[in-house]
């Protein structure tokens, strides 16, 4: 059978070096393209397979369109989120797969790394021991252990999480639409509902995939329900936080600290060098100067052993599908209700 044709967007140097490798056993057809997939450059996967895109490739309707008039089959996400895809837009046109985990540990790691950085506000010492200034003042934290923390979405990254702020001994409460209670006795995990979470925890950290319902849920009105001098953390999406309310809760010392691997408008500047650029998004400058906030660059997932599966379950997600005609990891806008066939026949349509 030939092999098929892929087109790779958005694709930075280290995203290549794991694909090559992984390519020399499955050995397809691949186009490397450095930019997005945008409505201005869909003309080019015309001739391909498939698509494989990251998390700032948004497939918009107009794309959608697009890649079905070229005859792309497969639309192959080289991330766990999707909400990046207007899954209705292709529902029955395009199949959609993803690589539901890569390392559920790379995140939660980065996670409590951003946590005790900005407690131990290990941003600073660094600075300052550089400098040779070896003064202290300034630099004082709070013990983790005994504290509260509330973790949003307790799946693989939330649970991974969870696992270590309990090495800490912290006390952990949680929150998800679909609880697993005989996991949460085991590990001593307080399910509780959104209000509690937000009154009682000194650390909320953020979990759960972007959807249409949770959109800004960290707002005006749920960060004045929080704790004086709360830290929060997303690593999770964007959007999960309303950033100009976050900026407000920091001037306002309701909130003590913000760690954020995402950042709702990140699509423009992530991943990218603009170190000698001005920098046009007042909302990310504004962040940027506050010395509890720290910024990274969606990198919590970037690690060797990350890269290395985001590139196996990619290729093997490709290969079975024009191989075999299988989708073990398909993902459509149906596939939390009933009608998605996913449960029952493997596949979304
Ligand atoms: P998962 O699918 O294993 O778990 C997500 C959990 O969130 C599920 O238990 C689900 O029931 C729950 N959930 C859904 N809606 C919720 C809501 N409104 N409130 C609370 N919980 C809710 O996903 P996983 O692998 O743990 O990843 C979570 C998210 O982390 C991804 O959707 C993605 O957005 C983000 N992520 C970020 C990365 C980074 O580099 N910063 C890398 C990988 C994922």
């Amino acid at each position: 059978m030939t092999k098929p044709k892929i087109a790779v967007f958005d694709t930075k140097p280290y995203d290549r070096e794991y694909f090559e490798a992984m390519n020399a056993s499955y050995r397809f057809d691949i186009k490397y393209f450095p930019s997005h997939l945008t409505t201005d450059n869909v003309a080019l996967t015309k001739g391909y397979d498939a698509v494989c895109v990251f998390v700032n490739d948004n497939i918009t309707e107009d794309i959608a369109r697009n890649l079905v008039v070229n005859d792309v089959k497969l639309i192959a996400l080289r991330s766990a989120g999707y909400n990046n895809v207007d899954l209705r837009a292709v529902y029955k046109k395009i199949h959609v797969v993803r690589v539901p985990a890569y390392s559920p540990h790379a995140v939660a790691e980065h996670t409590v790394a951003l946590m005790l950085t900005l407690n131990r506000k290990i941003h600073k010492a660094w600075y300052r021991t550089r400098d040779n200034n070896f003064n202290i003042a300034g630099l004082l934290g709070f013990d983790m252990h005994g504290k509260t923390a509330g973790v949003i979405g307790t799946g693989k990254i939330g649970r991974c999480t969870i696992d270590i702020l309990s090495g800490f001994g912290m006390r952990i409460l949680a929150s998800d639409p679909f609880p697993d209670q005989v996991w949460a006795g085991e590990k001593g995990v307080e399910y509780t509902d959104l209000n509690t979470l937000y009154g009682e925890s000194d650390i909320i950290t953020l979990h759960c995939p972007l959807t249409p319902e949770n959109v800004h849920m960290i707002n005006t009105k749920t960060i004045s329900q929080m704790k004086d001098g709360v830290m929060i953390i997303n690593t999770g999406r964007g959007r999960l936080i309303h950033t100009k309310d976050l900026i407000q809760g920091l001037k306002t010392r309701k909130i003590g600290a913000a760690g954020l691997d995402v950042y709702e408008e990140e699509t423009e500047y992530f991943f990218e060098d603009f170190s000698q650029e001005v920098i046009d998004d007042d909302v990310l400058a504004r962040l940027m100067t506050f010395p509890n906030v720290l910024v990274t660059s969606h990198q919590a997932f970037f690690t060797h052993e990350a890269l290395s599966n985001i590139a196996q379950t990619t290729f093997e997600n490709i290969r079975l599908f024009f191989e075999k005609d299988e989708l073990p990891n398909e993902v459509c806008y149906k596939c939390r209700e009933p009608e998605c066939l996913r449960e029952k026949t493997g596949r979304c349509f």
